[in-house]
């Protein structure tokens, strides 16, 4: 098996996941359910699902969970991560990030962090951090230390 074949296996088990993670999307707000799976540079993944709250503030996309799930166990540098959507949890279109996940990415991930959105196990593209947000603002700004 080459390493383009292996890899594409991976990106189809990332989405796998990311479909999975929408029955668990608690949005009786919008109606609107997400799933992502974040795979982490050691091959373990995570996934998420977004999580609405009555005081609507404090509701966590699916993105922002599944990198919460896995920096609270240690995790600190990620490959790429799968996100699908819709209403009803019905996908029919491509479900980009918002602006607040892109900067959580931005935190702990390179410029060449994979941005996956996906249809289906077979319909899919792949984008980068850096073209998602360009000009970016992160932690060497303050020194930070990862
Ligand atoms: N949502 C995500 O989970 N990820 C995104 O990147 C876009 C938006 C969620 C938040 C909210 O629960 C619902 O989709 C509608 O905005």
């Amino acid at each position: 098996m080459n390493c383009r074949t292996e890899e594409k296996q991976k990106i189809e088990e990332l989405i796998d996941l990311a479909i999975r993670q929408l029955s668990f999307s608690y949005a009786p707000y919008s109606g609107f359910f997400v799933g992502a799976a974040l795979e982490c540079a050691d091959g373990t993944i995570y996934g998420g699902c977004n999580i609405e709250n009555a005081s609507f503030g404090p509701s966590n996309c699916a993105e922002r969970t599944a990198f919460f799930k896995a920096v609270s166990e240690g995790k600190r540098q990620f490959r790429r991560i799968a996100i699908v959507g819709g209403k009803d949890g019905k996908i029919t279109e491509y479900c980009a990030p918002c602006g607040v996940c892109r900067q959580v990415m931005r935190e702990f991930c390179g410029p060449d962090f994979e941005i996956i959105l996906a249809k289906s196990k077979k319909e899919w593209n792949v984008y980068l951090l850096k073209d998602l947000l360009p000009e970016s603002f992160g932690p060497e700004m303050l020194d930070g230390k990862k």
